[in-house]
């Protein structure tokens, strides 16, 4: 049966498939399965058919970019180091907005409070909006945003 609710995919960059294992001081000790148990939750929750998915491949996530414009999907987007340099992906990303669907930009961690190389997003720009500081708690409130500004 074809869902009739509005559609996101949470598209994850690299090294984000080791979260739990990685630098758990700083990105927690939940995993990316962790994230697609509660991101099912909070869909469920929210109203949204929401697809969690990950890759270390900046092509591949391009790719995802375009499949969410084909396909109509608003994206939740943790674009991991891409974040701070790869104009691939902000172009995708961008074309994520202007096609009229939403983009939140969202990071587990406060990338302004990091490493200086980590202040600036190449995404944020072309971004719905961002949210970052959080924790796993950046894709609830990404996806409630979504599901909030949908609604109004
Ligand atoms: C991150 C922050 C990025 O600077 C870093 O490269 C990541 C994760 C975050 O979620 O906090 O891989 O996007």
């Amino acid at each position: 049966m074809v869902s009739a609710l509005p559609r996101v995919l949470v598209l994850n960059g690299p090294n984000l498939g080791r979260l739990g294992v990685r630098e758990p001081e700083i990105y927690g000790h939940l995993s990316m399965s962790d994230l697609k148990v509660s991101a099912a939750t909070w869909g469920a929750e929210l109203g949204l058919d929401v697809e969690v998915r990950q890759t270390d491949g900046e092509s591949e996530i391009v790719g995802w970019l375009h499949e969410a414009v084909d396909a109509e999907a608003h994206v939740v987007l943790n674009p991991a180091a891409f974040t701070h340099y790869s104009y691939a992906l902000r172009d995708a990303a961008a074309q994520v907005t202007t096609a009229g669907l939403l983009l939140v930009e969202v990071h587990l961690s406060n990338p302004a409070a990091r490493e200086s190389f980590r202040h600036y997003s190449v995404v944020a720009g072309i971004a719905t909006g961002t949210v970052a500081g959080f924790g796993f708690d950046s894709y609830r409130l990404a996806l409630s945003a979504i599901a909030a500004r949908l609604a109004a």
